[in-house]
């Protein structure tokens, strides 16, 4: 498959269980590594880079969103968020932009409660807020409603869309959920290990 993707774009990546969405999202974001073909990010063949070239990238360019939030419970709901940058930076400049962010994803009243005593769909804006928290310019989501009701996915959408909005960042979604997504600026279909634009129709679609 061969595909690029535009900075600002927000893009589904739809398929069937197994067509290889998840593999292809770890690639982009440089969890693994593809055994052949190349992935350019700004203009970076990144599958020329060392370990500790990729480790850097990917804290400073990109964003996770998984299924399941993966909140530590033991921790507050701030100090999660805060999580993936507590190593370098100035502490109070770190905590106020986490807490701008939890402002922006309508956790303000939820900041210092521990991770376990809110909801799904809390923590599920909560992990948006974490990957959002060094500023990547691309964000990617594996599943981020998978693990959510109808109502909060529909709100988790609205979020995703806002934040993707607000700050110009690229987010890149795969998702069984496409309903929910409604209009957004691409969708890419896997299917038989080929890329294609758009939404296949719906009799080539598999129902998980
Ligand atoms: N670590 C692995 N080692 C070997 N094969 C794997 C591994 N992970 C996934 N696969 C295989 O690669 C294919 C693509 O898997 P992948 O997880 O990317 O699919 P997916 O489209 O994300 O599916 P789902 O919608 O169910 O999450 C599948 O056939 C899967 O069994
Ligand atoms: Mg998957």
């Amino acid at each position: 498959m061969s595909f690029s993707i535009e900075q600002g774009e927000f893009v589904l990546i739809v398929g069937s269980s197994g067509s290889g969405k998840s593999t292809l999202l770890n690639m982009v974001g440089l969890l693994d590594r593809p055994t052949t073909g190349k992935i350019f990010i700004d203009g970076i063949n990144t599958t020329t880079l060392n370990d500790d070239k990729l480790s850097s990238f990917r804290n400073n360019k990109l964003g996770f969103i998984f299924q399941f939030s993966n909140l530590l419970s033991d921790l507050s709901v701030l100090e999660n968020v805060m999580l993936p940058i507590q190593i370098a930076g100035n502490i109070d400049v770190i905590e106020k932009s986490a807490i701008d962010l939890l402002k922006s994803v309508g956790l303000e009243d939820q900041i210092h409660k521990r991770a376990n005593k809110i909801s799904g769909g809390q923590a599920q804006r909560a992990a948006i807020a974490r990957g959002l928290i060094n500023k990547p310019s691309i964000v990617l989501a594996d599943e981020p409603t998978g693990n959510l009701d109808s109502v909060t996915s529909t709100k988790i959408v609205q979020l995703m869309k806002s934040m993707a909005k607000k700050f110009n960042q690229t987010f890149i979604v795969v998702t069984h959920d496409r309903q929910h997504f409604g209009d957004v600026d691409r969708v890419i279909t896997i299917k038989d290990g080929k890329s294609f634009e758009g939404d296949l129709p719906s009799e080539m679609e598999m129902v998980v």
